[in-house]
């Protein structure tokens, strides 16, 4: 039972947009009706204010990393609290991606994935953000930058000895986040994907 209120409470931290909030609080146009379409940080950002975009990534990174330390914290230390911390960490980022305040049109969860990764693993989640910093200060693609970490993310876990049950989860979110970058590996792979800042139109 606790671990189903552990669960669900992940699923719904997790559906707090705070692509959506942000754009509120600063009174700009609701994420989802300009650029990719997506609420997230990137996204923001083409609204031209950076403050908001900012905060986006942190509150998206935050309740990752929130609710993972709270099920690390609470979940008995055995194995069955370790699968319990895995669930967690998926629950928080489907609720992102499935927002259930958002008729379940999220974002791709880049940045919650990273608060869920730097609270498994603080070691994993300073690689991956390291990869994702490399790739964009290189190639300036958000999305691209976004792809390779998402596969590194499950080696660097691999590497780092984490429990399979770790591995697992970081192995199912990558999926998920690759599957979420469909319309931006389709732009990749035609040259319409905007560089970082960039203006995009509504692809997803
Ligand atoms: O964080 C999402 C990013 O990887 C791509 O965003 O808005 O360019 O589709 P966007």
């Amino acid at each position: 039972m606790p671990t189903l209120i552990f669960v669900v409470s992940a699923y719904l931290i997790g559906s707090v947009s705070f692509a959506v909030l942000m754009s509120k609080a600063f009174g700009l146009a609701d994420p989802r009706t300009y650029g990719s379409g997506n609420p997230g940080a990137t996204n923001v950002l083409r609204s031209g204010k950076k403050a908001a975009a900012a905060l986006t990534l942190l509150g998206d990174a935050a309740k990752g990393w929130l609710a993972v330390l709270l099920a690390i914290r609470f979940a008995p230390h055995d194995d069955g609290g370790l699968l319990m911390v895995a669930m967690v960490a998926v629950a928080v980022f489907l609720g992102h991606v499935f927002p259930i305040f958002l008729k379940f049109k999220g974002g791709k969860g880049v940045a919650t994935a990273l608060g869920v990764l730097l609270a498994l693993s603080v070691w994993m989640g300073l690689a991956v953000l390291a990869t994702w910093l490399l790739m964009a200060v290189a190639f300036r693609y958000s999305s691209l930058a976004a792809l390779v970490a998402a596969i590194a993310a499950p080696i660097y876990a691999m590497l780092l000895h984490l429990r399979p049950e770790l591995v697992f989860a970081t192995a199912i979110m990558s999926m998920l986040l690759i599957w979420r970058h469909k319309s931006n590996i389709q732009n990749l792979m035609t040259g319409k994907e905007s560089r970082i800042g960039g203006k995009k139109k509504a692809d997803s």
